[in-house]
């Protein structure tokens, strides 16, 4: 079921995502030279992403990946190298568009579906392996449990997300992000504290037969983000 807070923060990200900040997000995916801010979110974000791959096995023919939230598609074409077949879901068509550009021509073994649209839509099919970064950070923890309940109907093996620790540090982050003119600025993220995340997910019902396995917190200057792995008991 799609809230209403899912739905409106939905329609924030997207015009976020395919308007606002399409071009600043085609640069920090780049190699293209960057502030210092963004370096440290890019080297964040290159730590996270390698996080999660090294939580994905080594060889993944066979196995069917969901990159939700895929972005420009990153994290996806390291999955398809591994022999996965990877459905690469956005809701932003302009960032899509950049992923298939970026596409490179050996990602032999694995393939990649891109697809626009929410990674809520059942019609993406069965996973043994969902992967969000950084995809559910900007709705509310009910909501972000609620589509982890949801994903993991059709999950055999693992969900791997990551959510934005709430954190003295981070809380600041935000004070500052406020100085920002509004138009510049992304959707809030909503920060939620480790032991609240994992009270919430042991209290779903639909993810009953599912366990916390492993964490890891990222926080190089701008970037604090943190990994948790989910798997079936
Ligand atoms: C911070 S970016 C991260 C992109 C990518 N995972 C990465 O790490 O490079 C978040 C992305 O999630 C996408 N997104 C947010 N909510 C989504 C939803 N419900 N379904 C599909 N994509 C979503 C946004 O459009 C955006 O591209």
């Amino acid at each position: 079921m799609l809230t209403h807070t899912y739905q409106s923060r939905r329609g924030e990200l997207v015009e976020y995502f395919d308007r606002t900040a399409v071009e600043a997000w085609r640069r920090l995916t780049s190699d293209a030279p960057v502030n210092r801010i963004r370096a440290t979110v890019r080297a964040g974000r290159d730590e996270m992403r390698r996080t999660l791959l090294q939580w994905l096995p080594e060889d993944m023919h066979g196995a069917r990946v969901l990159d939700a939230g895929c972005g420009t598609g990153a994290l996806a074409v390291e999955a398809a190298r591994r022999g996965a077949q990877v459905i690469a879901v956005d809701l932003s068509p302009m960032l899509i568009a950049l992923a298939r550009e970026r596409l490179p021509h050996d990602v032999d073994g694995g393939t990649i579906e891109f697809v626009v649209g929410d990674m809520m839509d059942p019609s993406l099919g069965p996973f043994d392996h969902v992967v969000a970064m950084d995809s559910l950070i900007h709705y509310q923890p009910d909501d972000m449990v609620r589509v982890l309940a949801g994903l993991a109907a059709r999950t055999s093996r693992s969900l791997l997300v990551t959510f934005a620790p709430r954190t003295v540090v981070l809380g600041a982050m935000h004070a500052i992000g406020r100085l920002f003119p509004r138009g510049d600025r992304a959707p809030a993220i909503e920060p939620v504290r480790e032991p609240a995340l994992l009270r919430r997910i042991g209290a779903d019902r639909a993810l009953g037969g599912w366990r916390a396995r492993r964490m890891h917190r990222v926080a190089r200057g701008f970037y604090i983000s943190q990994a948790l792995e989910v798997i079936r008991r």
